[in-house]
């Protein structure tokens, strides 16, 4: 008798578990306001609790204790490595040490510069996909705005992504008290995010922060606010010695992916065609600046592109990142390409056909007046308007596109 219902027991307590896991894996990948935040709230309340009654000590025992875990744990990822020797822009690479900023190397910094909703979290899942990196996601959300354009904000923002880019968080007290509440600063990182559930108490020092991040030989960060010429200040930092991909897609696609999120229906400079175009026409004239100065260090991908042929785009962008195609790569594209599953906010889909849902489901007014606004940033980016409804629902919307 007992031991039947200890197995009914476990059978329930199993139930639960999958459950929670199935909930907190569907809801990881949504956006500011559609997060049911209680998994989080409640282990951030935690935290406080914690650093009321902290003593300094045990937490800097127990960071120093997750820190050489963590150098345990990267250690063995990296054990097989291809390292690019004098292959990575002219440095030599040969060895773990080489690459981490805590034994004084300089790792692979790579950035990912988009608009909000160009299938950007794709990308930066596929780059993060590698358990080596260390995955800054959307770092200036704790600016709120959309789009940050002038100045002083401009320059506060760049001042933010260097100090990131450089595992220095003791500056960074507004975007870490962000991060409390608006977890996806950590939530996107994975390894992070690991060490975070077991410890939260030092989830939000910075100590603990800056000593992860330096223990990683790949930083990766994904910026969806920031127009190309401001963001271009990356590259010209020689020390950093950033790798930096435009992310570029069709405006009527963003749009209506826009549409269905509700964080741009509160906002309505997220649905404007000609906020949107003018920030990729500008990004248009910056890309082909940068690709003259920057050949080896900058380059452009299109969404559609990356969509329709993943393998080779996600091959060529490794060889340009000078980094080895990890197997866990191969597995997101090959796990994340084929089906569609999950919410708007799912990176699950059929990759060939995303990008082109808007054909379907806007309203030829709808195109109509996007295009009006988008005309330029379409000619320059390779887009063909559509022409009338039977048009749209059938046509190919992509075609070449050349910088100069
Ligand atoms: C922990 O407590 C010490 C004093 O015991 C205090 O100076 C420090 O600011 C506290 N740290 C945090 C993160 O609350
Ligand atoms: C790079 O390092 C390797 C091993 O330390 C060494 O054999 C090689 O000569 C170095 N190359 C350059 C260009 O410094
Ligand atoms: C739509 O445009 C195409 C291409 O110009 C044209 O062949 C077709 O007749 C048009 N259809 C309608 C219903 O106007």
């Amino acid at each position: 008798m007992s031991k039947r219902v200890g197995f009914y027991g476990l059978i329930s307590f199993l139930l639960l578990g999958y459950v929670f896991f199935i909930l907190v894996q569907r809801n990881g990948r949504l956006l500011k306001d559609d997060i049911p935040r209680m998994f989080m709230r409640r282990s951030c309340k935690k935290v406080d609790e914690i650093k009321k009654a902290n003593s300094s000590t045990t937490t800097l025992s127990e960071i120093q204790q997750v820190l050489n875990l963590q150098r345990r744990i990267i250690r063995n990822e990296m054990m097989d490595y291809q390292y690019p020797n004098e292959g990575y822009q002219r440095r030599n690479v040969t060895k773990l040490r080489d690459l981490l900023i805590a034994e004084n190397g300089n790792p692979m910094r790579s950035v990912i510069v988009a608009r909000v909703r160009s299938g950007s979290t794709f990308l930066g899942d596929i780059v993060a996909a590698h358990p080596a990196v260390f995955y800054h996601c959307e770092p200036l959300l704790d600016f709120g705005k959309i789009r940050i354009t002038d100045p002083p904000l401009t320059s506060q923002a760049l001042k933010n992504l260097k100090r990131l880019l450089n595992c220095e968080y003791a500056d960074l007290d507004h975007y870490i008290e962000h991060g409390k509440t608006e977890y996806w600063n950590i939530r996107f990182n994975t390894p992070l995010w690991t060490q975070c559930q077991t410890h939260p108490s030092i989830c939000h020092d910075y100590r603990f922060l800056s000593g992860m991040c330096k223990l990683f030989p790949f930083q990766s960060m994904k910026i969806a606010r920031l127009r190309l010429h401001i963001a271009k200040e990356l590259l010209d930092d020689k020390k950093l010695a950033v790798r930096l991909v435009l992310l570029v897609r069709d405006p009527r696609g963003i749009l209506q992916s826009r549409q269905r999120t509700s964080f741009c229906r509160k906002n309505p400079d997220c649905l404007d065609p000609g906020l949107l175009c003018a920030d990729l026409v500008a990004d248009y004239n910056s890309a082909v600046e940068l690709q003259k100065k920057y050949p080896s260090t900058f380059r452009v991908i299109r969404y559609e592109d990356l969509s329709v042929a993943p393998y080779k785009q996600v091959e060529e962008l490794f060889k340009f990142y000078g980094l080895d195609f990890h197997p866990n790569v191969k597995k997101y594209v090959d796990t994340h390409t084929k089906n569609d599953a999950g919410d708007v906010y799912s990176t699950y889909r059929n990759s060939k056909k995303a990008p082109f849902h808007w054909r379907t489901d806007l309203e030829f007014e709808e195109v109509e007046e996007i295009q009006r606004n988008c005309l330029v940033a379409m000619k320059h980016w390779g887009y063909v308007p559509a022409l009338n409804i039977s048009h749209q629902r059938e046509f190919n919307p992509v075609t070449d596109y050349k910088l100069h």
